[in-house]
């Protein structure tokens, strides 16, 4: 059977993407951003897995106002990086695996969470530039990629919990797959940041740093936390953390390990919050 053996956590910003291409690492203001990833690179040469369910956001890229599921599932063979307004980023194509993909959407559709299958999607910042943070620069990634779609950006979104539940859904369907297949699932978006209006620029790093604590050993109860607290405190784009919710309730009930925590601010506009979680056997 195929088996969750990790999950891992991190915000997406376009300007990380952006540094990466540009050759940009190393400068003094980037530097200390991806030197919280430099664990993280080595530990996934090491834990290489056969295949990741990447949960994540698509903005107004994939869809649009004309089209806004809820919670999509990625079932195609491949994913181009979308072109967002400056040239597709210079990252290789996401190659997806439609099996398993496909054995998820029956299995969580059956478990009662309505979900919209794609099998033609780009994937925008959101998906690449966490593997682009976890694998740094190589021709191709080091393994298949399931996209999972969140709508975190036209509301209504859906509750933290709805998320968490829908975790426990997704841990399952990939517990009762027919191959011995090692497989992560990642949660990505936040961690605080709100990017218009009169408290753009907000960054709460006391919310941040109790969000990472509750999220590694309460997750129960921060599945119970209210859409509007994420925005009132977190920042309107913070409410991508309910995201971070749907890889948390996958893993198993034993309390996870911690292998890898990191929080740094700002980068760009955003807080920049990491976690790799293991399950234990
Ligand atoms: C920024 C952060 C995001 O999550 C995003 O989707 C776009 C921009 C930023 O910090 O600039
Ligand atoms: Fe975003």
């Amino acid at each position: 059977m195929a088996q969750l053996t990790a999950s891992v956590y991190t915000s997406h910003v376009p300007a990380i993407g952006a540094a990466i291409d540009h050759g940009k690492t190393t400068e003094p203001y980037w530097q200390p951003v991806f030197k919280g990833y430099d664990f993280s690179k080595q530990w996934m040469k090491d834990n290489t897995p056969d295949v990741i369910f990447l949960v994540y956001n698509d903005h107004a890229t994939a869809f649009s106002l004309e089209m806004i599921p809820t919670f999509a599932i990625g079932c195609a063979a491949e994913f181009q990086p979308a072109d967002e307004g400056y040239g597709a980023r210079p990252v290789p194509t996401v190659i997806g695996h439609p099996e398993l993909a496909s054995h998820i959407a029956h299995s969580v559709i059956q478990d009662d969470f309505d979900l919209t299958i794609v099998n033609k999607m780009d994937v925008d910042h959101g998906l690449t530039v966490p593997l682009s943070l976890m694998c740094g620069q190589p021709q191709a990634w080091p393994c298949p990629v399931i996209p999972f779609a969140v709508n975190v950006v036209q509301y209504p979104v859906p509750s933290g919990q709805r998320c968490y539940n829908l975790g426990k859904a997704i841990g399952r369907a990939i517990a009762s797959f027919d191959a011995p297949l090692k497989v992560q699932i990642w949660g990505t978006g936040g961690m605080s940041h709100q990017l218009q209006g009169p408290r753009a620029g907000l960054i709460n790093k006391e919310f941040d740093n109790n969000f990472l604590d509750r999220l590694i050993a309460d997750p129960e109860g921060l599945a119970k936390v209210p859409h509007i607290d994420y925005v009132r405190e977190a920042g309107s784009e913070g409410i991508e953390l309910v995201m971070w919710l749907i890889a948390r309730g996958a893993m198993s009930a034993k309390p996870p390990k911690v292998v890898h925590r990191f929080y740094h601010v700002p980068a760009s506009n955003t807080a920049v919050g990491h976690l790799i979680l293991e399950n234990q056997a």
